[in-house]
């Protein structure tokens, strides 16, 4: 690989993991988890095999949407420590070779802001104009609303000034307007101060709808929104140049894509597969490839620099929503099948493990998918354990219950009451009597232990940060078979998602006789023939990733 085609571009096969302060780790007792807990347990973190850290906001918030409902977009929820404590922390994760980045949640702010105060207080306020108003009354908007649980339209009467302001979201987050120079600048203040506090980039939430403000880009004739988009990344890239975008952008691959900007990669750095994500559910429920594989091969071109984050949990509702209304209704009737596991009309309030009834064989596949896919990993804190929800908190926070650190009193969360803590810890099968890291971490069959080896790997597998997606065709249904080849590595990775133990023909053509393929998870390897072809046996759910060794090849496979 030449040092000048991959420059420091550490996104591009880096393991990140998403937590918030809040649920991690309680280091001074009073309930809530804080930045000195959370810099305690670093040492779990780099243990792991993390290299990047996303924090869920962490920022003064009037608490109505778990942060991100922010007061104060400068500030520390001092629930959770001090502006030096956060520095502490990022430094010590610097020492351990983690980057740090948070969630910027710009596309509105609390009602409690003082922005918005100061903004509903008269029409002729100052801060009118950093939120968008209308006076007319607003046509039905209930189809668009995004929490259709709470929300009836997106439109919401502000009593005082007669008008309507705009909130994507919750009524209680007005939209900002990013088509005002003044609310860009301070956008671009926010950033440079958190980058200056040594954040390593961001992690944007809902860019759409952000962007969707920003159709009058000022001083601009052709009122492109994207431009808007393209002035962010430059303006990060000024401030810190290796620093990353990661956006929130659930859209069909052909309209995501554009979030990536021109060939040069100059809007986000990287993305969510949401449609990947969501295949990977429909497969697994039909124990059918053919709806990953799909996805897969859809995935259009990307540039060089930029990156796709791949994902099978995250701290939302598990989204189903780009899958058609009799795919959304076989995933919930595998994965969710009672009404209190779904919500939204769209997605599951649930953690993975749970939906897979526990059994181990088909949470290792799920997961070695996930690290084997193309892309870069993001985990979900309490992912390597193996933690599933607690459906007795509301809405979403059920995948947000504390971390569960040891099986004894609030699974060693916090040692206060447990009404003290911000929500439920999880109860039944997968309580941290029978769920914790202290338990795993000594336990080489564990699948703390598991997920390490996979991290491992992925780390030494270059070609899975790197390259696109080479889908390799079989003969099985439930079988998923692709090939991973960047510079002098290649990868061929084999997933059974099915129940049925399988041989797996495969046909490498550019291999021969003298190929060798190490498997990197186990013990032991398989010859090609003279025509590069290849039988791979593979139990019910199994899985294997194989290392392409040619004769003279150097790597430790
Ligand atoms: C997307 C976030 O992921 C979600 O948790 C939040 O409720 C909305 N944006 C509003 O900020
Ligand atoms: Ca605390």
């Amino acid at each position: 690989m030449r040092i000048t085609d991959t420059g420091d571009l550490w996104w591009k096969n880096a393991v990140v993991y998403c937590l918030d302060v809040e649920t991690f780790m309680d280091w001074n007792g009073d309930g809530i988890g804080d930045f000195a807990g959370l810099t305690q347990r670093l040492d779990h973190l780099a243990d792991l095999g993390v290299t990047c850290l996303w924090l869920m906001p962490f920022y003064p918030t009037a608490e109505k949407d778990d942060g991100y409902d922010i007061t104060d977009f400068y500030g520390v929820d001092p629930r959770l420590g001090s502006h030096g404590d956060l520095v502490e922390m990022i430094r010590t994760a610097r020492d351990r070779g983690i980057r740090v980045i948070a969630d910027l949640v710009v596309n509105h702010t609390s009602d409690k802001h003082p922005w918005f105060k100061a903004a509903r207080s008269s029409k002729d306020n100052p801060y009118r104009d950093f939120y968008v108003w209308r006076s007319d009354p607003p046509p039905p908007t209930q189809h668009e609303v995004v929490f259709p649980d709470q929300e009836t339209s997106i439109w919401e009467l502000d009593e005082k000034t007669g008008e309507y302001y705009l909130h994507r979201f919750y009524k209680h987050q007005p939209d900002l307007n990013v088509s005002n120079p003044k609310v860009r600048d301070e956008i671009a203040k926010v950033m440079g101060f958190w980058l200056e506090v040594g954040l390593s980039g961001f992690r944007v939430d809902a860019v759409p709808f952000l962007l969707e403000g920003a159709e009058v880009e000022p001083g601009s004739e052709d009122g492109d929104p994207h431009s808007y988009l393209r002035a962010l990344r430059s303006f990060l890239g000024r401030r810190a140049g290796d620093a990353i975008l990661l956006g929130e952008v659930n859209l069909p691959h052909a309209e995501q894509v554009e979030y990536f900007g021109s060939s040069d990669g100059d809007e986000l750095t990287m993305m969510f597969d949401f449609v990947g994500m969501q295949s990977l559910y429909l497969s697994m429920a039909r124990h059918d490839a053919a709806p990953l594989e799909k996805a897969l091969r859809d995935r259009p071109p990307i540039p060089r620099d930029a990156q796709w984050a791949t994902f099978v949990r995250n701290h939302d509702e598990l989204t189903l929503d780009k899958l058609t209304e009799g795919e959304r209704q076989e995933v919930f009737a595998a994965f969710g099948p009672d009404e209190d596991m779904q919500v939204f009309g769209r997605g599951l309030r649930r953690r993975l493990p749970p939906m897979l009834s526990g059994d181990p064989r088909q949470i290792r596949m799920a997961y070695s998918l996930l690290f084997s896919l193309p892309g870069t990993p993001v985990l979900f804190y309490g992912e390597e354990i193996g933690m599933g929800e607690n459906l007795a908190a509301p809405g979403r926070m059920a995948v947000r219950t504390p971390m569960q650190w040891t099986s004894g009193k609030n699974g060693g969360f916090s040692t206060a009451a447990r009404r003290r803590l911000p929500g439920p810890v999880v109860e039944g099968g997968f309580a941290p009597e029978h769920i914790s890291v202290a338990e795993q971490r000594h336990d080489p069959d564990s699948l703390l232990s598991f997920i390490q080896q996979l991290i491992r790997r992925y780390r030494e597998s270059p070609e899975l940060g790197w390259s696109g997606v080479e889908v390799l065709d079989q003969p099985h249904a439930a079988v998923f078979a692709h090939r991973a080849t960047w510079d002098d590595g290649s990868l061929v990775a084999v997933h059974n998602l099915g129940p049925e133990p399988l041989t797996v023909p495969l046909r490498l053509p550019d291999l021969d006789a003298e190929t060798e393929l190490v498997d990197l998870l186990d013990h032991g390897s398989l010859a090609c023939d003279e025509r590069g072809s290849v039988e791979v046996a593979l139990e019910g759910y199994g899985y294997r990733w194989l290392r392409v060794v040619t004769p003279g090849a150097r790597r430790l496979v």
